[in-house]
Parts: structure tokens; sequence; C-alpha cells
């Protein structure tokens, strides 16, 4: 039992370290970073966070859809109630900061969402491909700090930028959000995404990590930078990370950016993929971006399994059923949007998903750094017993050749750094006997 002295200390202790934090609210220690957890929807398979909004005495929680590609933060204010809710004016100078297009007036009672001459900024719902523009506003929101290890600090942030939707909640549909506001939260590097509102309030690295977890347990978003830790394992991840160049598609490829602005969406530049180090073939042109902004290989937190060119599909699908085959691994009927299918029981479990041929990517960096898929992250068990290649054929004319996407992202650590234009990343998790849910309360 602790004796009355320890508890007193203990007391003094978070006293201290709690009038520390309210003295000086948005410096943070060494080795901290700003954390928000990430959760996936098994049915809808979307990658989501929650936080609260609002005046403390009346916070609005959100769920909201992580979308990398995203500009900006917006939620559903029809439940929202805040005394100290702002709305930006049209014109005003916080409005050019967010890309505002219009000025917006509204006929009802004046509230969150409802503002005359206000400033409007387009939003854009990538599962639906509705936008709309919304309402300006900024607010308190709460965030917590973390240690790479478990969460720390809860900090108020005044002043934090979002989009308020009231009048035009079509463009909520289909996002998460079940008995919260619904919502999504951007990751570009716009000067209103969640990561750079964050870290230049904390004065922090602009560079952002995720853990995407593959089940009902919670990934990371850490924003700042290390460490990053992933129990059991006891090294911190920040320190082990292969990485390649982030490219900018020069066109823009979400239907909200403006002519001739840059795409916001992160490119990586693959040179080739391998199955089992074999190189697999296609027209190498596809994976390089165009002057129309055409080809090459996005990052998207939005599309459940990869997506690839009919010309990078077709060839993948046939090498992969070839290794397959000697590997001793039964092919079955396809389960529909998968081209290729295998009884389970032929690819034994091994600690990374079923023993089937690894896929790398095979990226530009100092040296080859390769990208590998086992198959954790190539297979997806379509149904009782049967486990498809995890990517989807995308047509013969797409305008980005490959989308990786979420599947394929599941259990590393990815860690984006604007400033460097780089992306971090480790092996799978999995391989490390961890894994992306952690239980990180303080
Ligand atoms: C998960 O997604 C499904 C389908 O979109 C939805 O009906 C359900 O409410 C979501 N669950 C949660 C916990 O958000
Ligand atoms: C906005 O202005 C219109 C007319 O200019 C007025 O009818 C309306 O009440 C005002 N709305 C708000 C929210 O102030
Ligand atoms: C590869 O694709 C590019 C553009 O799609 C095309 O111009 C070129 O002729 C193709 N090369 C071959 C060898 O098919
Ligand atoms: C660092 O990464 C390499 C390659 O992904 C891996 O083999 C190694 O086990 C990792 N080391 C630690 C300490 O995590
Ligand atoms: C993972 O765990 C297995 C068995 O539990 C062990 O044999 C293996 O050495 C561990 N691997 C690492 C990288 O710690």
């Amino acid at each position: 039992m602790a004796s009355s002295q320890t508890l007193t200390t203990l007391f003094i202790f978070s006293l201290l370290t709690i009038s520390y934090a309210a003295t000086d609210p948005f410096k943070l220690t060494k080795q901290t970073n700003i954390h928000f957890p990430i959760r996936k929807n098994q049915t809808s398979l979307q990658y989501y966070t929650t936080f609260e909004a609002g005046n403390p005495q009346s916070r609005t929680k959100v769920d909201a859809l992580i979308d990398l590609g995203a500009q900006t933060v917006f939620f559903d204010c029809q439940p929202y109630v805040s005394s100290s809710y702002k709305r930006a004016a049209c014109r005003s100078n916080r409005c050019k900061k967010a890309l505002g297009s219009v000025c917006l007036w509204c006929n009802s009672t004046p509230r969150p969402g409802c503002f005359n001459n206000s400033c409007g900024v387009n939003a854009f719902n990538p599962l639906t491909g509705a936008f709309a523009e919304l309402e300006l506003g900024e607010d308190t929101v709460r965030v917590t700090s973390s240690d790479g290890h478990s969460i720390r600090l809860n900090y108020d942030v005044p002043k934090f930028q979002f989009l308020c939707a009231y009048l035009y909640v079509n463009v909520l549909y289909d996002l998460p959000g079940s008995n919260t506001a619904k919502g999504l939260v951007g990751l570009a590097r716009t000067q209103v995404s969640l990561v750079s509102q964050i870290s230049s309030l904390f004065s922090v690295a602009k560079k952002f990590a995720l853990c995407i977890p593959s089940d009902k347990g919670l990934g990371d978003i850490f924003i700042g930078g290390g460490p990053y830790y992933m129990p059991p394992r006891t090294e911190d991840q920040s320190l082990n990370l292969s990485s390649t160049l982030l490219v900018i598609n020069p066109v823009r490829t979400s239907p909200v950016s403006a002519y001739g602005e840059a795409s916001d969406d992160y490119f990586i530049n693959v040179k080739t993929i391998e199955i089992d180090g074999k190189r697999v073939s296609f027209n190498s042109s596809l994976l390089s971006i165009d002057s129309n902004g055409v080809g090459g290989t996005m990052i998207s937190t939005v599309v459940p399994y990869t997506t690839l060119h009919s010309s990078i599909y077709e060839p993948l699908v046939k090498d992969f059923v070839k290794v397959a085959a000697v590997d001793g691994i039964k092919r079955v009927a396809s389960v529909a949007p998968f081209g290729a299918c295998f009884d389970a029981k032929t690819a034994p479990k091994t600690i990374a998903g079923p023993a089937v041929p690894d896929i790398d990517l095979v990226l530009e960096g100092k040296t080859i750094v390769r990208f590998k898929m086992y198959g954790s992250n190539t297979m997806v068990e379509a149904k009782k017993n049967v486990i498809c290649l995890a990517f989807v054929d995308g047509g013969a004319e797409p305008r980005t050749s490959i989308v990786l996407g979420g599947h394929q992202l599941e259990n590393r650590v990815l860690e984006f750094d604007l400033a460097a234009s780089k992306l971090g990343f480790t092996n799978s998790l999995l391989i490390l006997n961890t894994t992306c849910s952690q239980h990180r309360q303080s």
C-alpha cells in the first residue's frame, strides 16, 4: 500500500503538471507529440478519428473520416452549440488563408454555420463525390499529448479553424459518426489542415505519423514527430524508418482545388513492383506523372484496397497466381471485386498473415527501398476459407495508375515529413510481433 507521504507527493506532482500546462499551454516538453486515435469501421472499411470541439461547457464529439489529401477539417454543426464559436468574415485574412471562395448568407436565426457575410470554403466528401461551400468558423478543440507510449495531458486549443456544416449537410452523407457529429479531417499540406494547424499551434515539426489498425483496436495519428512506441516492442519506431521522397503532382486531383493548383494528395515514386523478388512486367511510363497530372502512385486512407491501372493489375494478378501455384496454393472461384482467390487451407497462417508470395513496391530513395507487403497486407478473407488478392482493377484510364489503399497501409508506421518532403515507413509491425492496435490510456 502506498504511504500517505507518497500520495501527498503524487498529489503535489500532479498539481505542478497541471499548472505548468495551464501557464504555458502550447509548449510541449521534449519527446512529446500530439496524439489522435484511429478507429476502423469493419463494415464501411473507413478509418476515422474522434475529437471534441466547442467551449468546455458544451463540447460536441465528432467522428471524422481521415483523408490524407483533404485541405480542411469539417463537421456537422446541426447539434453544435458553443458560445465561443466565431465565424470568419467574407474576404478576411482568415478566409484567404483557408482558400475561401465565396460569401455566404443565411436566412434563419444566426447560429454556427448560419451567419451572414461569412467566409465560404469548399468541402469535399471523397466517398460520395459531393461538395459544398461551408462556413469557416473557429472554436476551441480538445487535443491530447503523448510521450509515444501513453496519453499525457489535455489541451484546449482555441481558434482552431474548421468548416461548419449547417446549411448544406448533404456533404456529410456516408461519413462516419453514428452517435456523434459526422466529419472529416484533412491531412494535406494546406494551412488549415489538421496537421498544419496543430504543428504550428504547438511549434512542433511539420510532420505526422499514422499507424492504421486492422481490427477493433485503436491506432495512432502522431503530430510533431517521434517517439512512436509499439508495445510490447521497446524500441522507438521513429528511429527505424526507411524513406522515400514525397512527390507533388502538379495538377489538382480533387474537384475542390482551384484550376492551376497542384494536387494536395501525397504521391510517391514507385519504380517497379516485384512478386517474391521477381519484377512484374508492364509499361513503366504508367508510374510517372505526366504534364496533365495523369499517372503515378498516390497514397489514400479513403480507398480500402489498392486500385491499379488495368495494365498493371492484369500482369500482377497473372504473376501472383503463377507463383502461388508453384507454392502449392490452390486457386478457387473469384469473389468480386477481387480477381484472384485461393483456398485458405493451402496457405498456412504465419505471423504476418497467410503464407503467400510477397509483393514489394520498389521505391525511389538514396538506395533502393522496398515497401514490402506480406499476406496480412496483400490478402483479405472474402468468405470462410477463401482468401483473395486484395487489389482492385481501376480500369483502363484511371487518372492515377496506383492508389495505395488502406488495407495495404495497415499495421506499419508511416511518417509524412512535410518539411523534408519524405515518407518514412517501417516494415509490417506484425513481423516485430506487434500491431497498430494499442491501448494508450494514461
Ligand atoms: C460502420 O459503418 C456502417 C456502414 O456505413 C454504419 O452503419 C455503422 O453505424 C458504422 N459503425 C460505427 C460504429 O460507426
Ligand atoms: C441575413 O441577412 C438577411 C437579409 O439581408 C436577413 O433577412 C437575415 O435575417 C440575416 N440572417 C442572419 C443570420 O443574420
Ligand atoms: C507506354 O505507355 C505510353 C503512355 O501510355 C505510350 O505512349 C507508350 O507507347 C507505351 N509504351 C509501350 C512500349 O507500350
Ligand atoms: C528495423 O527495421 C528493419 C527493417 O524493416 C527490421 O528488420 C528490424 O528488425 C527493425 N529493428 C527494430 C529495432 O525495430
Ligand atoms: C516473435 O514471437 C515469436 C514467437 O512468439 C518468436 O519466435 C520470434 O522470435 C519473435 N520475433 C521477434 C522479432 O521478436
